[in-house]
C-alpha cells in the first residue's frame, strides 16, 4: 500500500509513532475526553480544528464535491474497497477529477487512523472542485480540495438499538442523483431536522408514492423471511451497509427481493431495519406514529445485527 502521508509535512503532535499515539489516545480515554480530530489537508496533517480551506472553495459556495464515511473497528478500515470505489463513482458522476489515486487515498486514510490512535474510528473524506473565482461554470487548471479527517466514531445509541427508533415519512425534496455521495445535503438536512421537531429519530423518504430511503440511511423492510428493499438506481445511495446486509442474508436463511416499495407497505411490514456506515443495522420500533409489528426489534433484526457485528470486527473483505 502507498504511504501517501510519509512525504509531507506534519505539524504539531500528531508527528508522533504509533506507540506515542496509542499512549495519548489512552490518556484521553482515561480523562473521559474524545481524542481529538486529526485531518489531512492539502498535504499537511494538523488537529481538525485547526484545518482551514479557502472561503471560494466550490464545496463551500455551490456543495460541488462528493465526500464518503468509513468505519475503523480494532484499527482496521471497514469495507474501504467499497467506499473507495463509491467515491470514485460520485466523482465520475460529477465530472470531477480525484486528485490521486484511490490507493493513495486509502493509504493517507490508514496512516491517519494509524497516528490517531483511535481502534475504533470514523474517517471522513471529502473532494471538491477547488478554489476558484465564483462562476457556475467549472474553473480550469483549479486542483481539487482533498480532505480527509478522522476522529472518534458517532456510536449509534445503545438504548434506541435496544428499543428501536421513532420515523415519519416525509416527502424526499432531493434532486434526480442520489446514487452520488455529493456533499450538496441540505434537503437532507432538512427532513432530517423535521424529523426531530416531530420528535423522531429519522425520517424514511416518499417520492411520487414509493419509498427511497433514509435521511442518511437506507431501508429494508422485513416480511417473514424476506428483505424487501428498493433497488439501487439513481433514487437512492447504493450504501455499503446495505450491500453487506443483503450479500449475507442467504447464509442467514433469508431471501433478498430488490424491489419499489409503496409507502403503504411500510405499515404492514414485520419489521424495518435502517442501514448506515455509522447507525449500522437500527431498528424501526414506530413509524408515523404507529407500531412497526410488535413494536419491538424483531427476529430478523437481531440475526442481521448479530451477523454484521461479526462482519465488522472479524474484518472479512468487502463486499464484491
Ligand atoms: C442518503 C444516504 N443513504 C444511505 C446511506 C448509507 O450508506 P452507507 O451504508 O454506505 O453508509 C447514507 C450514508 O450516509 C446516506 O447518506
Amino acid at each position: 500500500m502507498i504511504d501517501g502521508v510519509g512525504h509531507h509535512r506534519v505539524r504539531g503532535v500528531w508527528g508522533f509513532k504509533q506507540w506515542q499515539a496509542d499512549v495519548w489516545a489512552r490518556f484521553f480515554k482515561m480523562m473521559s475526553m474524545e481524542t481529538p480530530a486529526i485531518a489531512w489537508l492539502d498535504g499537511n496533517i494538523l488537529a481538525l480544528a485547526d484545518a482551514k480551506c479557502r472561503v471560494e472553495d466550490r464545496g463551500f459556495l455551490f456543495g460541488d464535491g462528493v465526500y464518503e464515511v468509513v468505519r475503523a473497528y480494532d484499527r482496521q478500515l471497514f469495507a474501504a474497497d467499497a467506499h473507495w470505489l463509491r467515491l470514485r463513482h460520485s466523482a465520475q458522476g460529477i465530472d470531477l477529477e480525484l486528485p490521486m489515486s484511490l490507493e493513495e487515498i486509502a493509504g493517507i486514510a490508514e496512516n491517519l487512523l494509524m497516528r490517531s490512535g483511535l481502534r475504533d474510528a470514523e474517517i471522513y473524506v471529502q473532494v471538491t472542485r477547488g478554489a476558484a473565482r465564483r462562476n457556475h461554470l467549472f474553473p480550469t487548471n483549479t486542483p481539487p480540495t482533498l480532505l480527509i479527517w478522522v476522529q472518534a466514531p458517532r456510536l449509534p445509541s445503545v438504548d434506541l438499538k435496544a428499543t428501536g427508533a421513532s420515523v415519519v415519512t416525509l416527502p424526499d425534496e432531493r434532486w434526480a442523483r442520489c446514487h452520488l455521495k455529493t456533499i450538496s445535503l441540505l434537503a437532507n438536512c432538512l427532513a432530517k431536522e423535521e424529523a426531530r421537531r416531530r420528535g423522531c429519530d429519522e425520517a424514511i423518504l416518499v417520492r411520487d408514492g414509493w419509498v427511497t430511503e433514509g435521511t442518511s440511511c437506507n431501508v429494508l423492510l422485513i416480511r417473514g423471511d424476506l428483505i424487501v428493499t428498493p433497488p439501487t438506481d439513481q433514487r437512492i445511495l447504493p450504501g455499503v451497509t446495505r450491500a453487506c446486509v443483503l450479500d449475507q442474508a442467504p447464509n442467514l436463511g433469508m431471501a433478498v427481493v430488490q424491489r419499489p416499495i409503496a409507502v403503504g407497505e411500510l405499515f404492514d411490514a414485520d419489521e424495518i431495519i435502517l442501514t448506515s456506515t455509522i447507525m449500522e443495522l437500527m431498528p424501526v420500533r414506530v413509524i408515523d406514529g404507529s407500531l412497526v409489528g410488535a413494536g419491538r426489534p424483531g427476529p430478523a433484526y437481531r440475526t442481521l445485527a448479530t451477523a454484521y457485528s461479526e462482519l465488522t470486527h472479524r474484518r472479512l473483505p468487502s463486499p464484491s
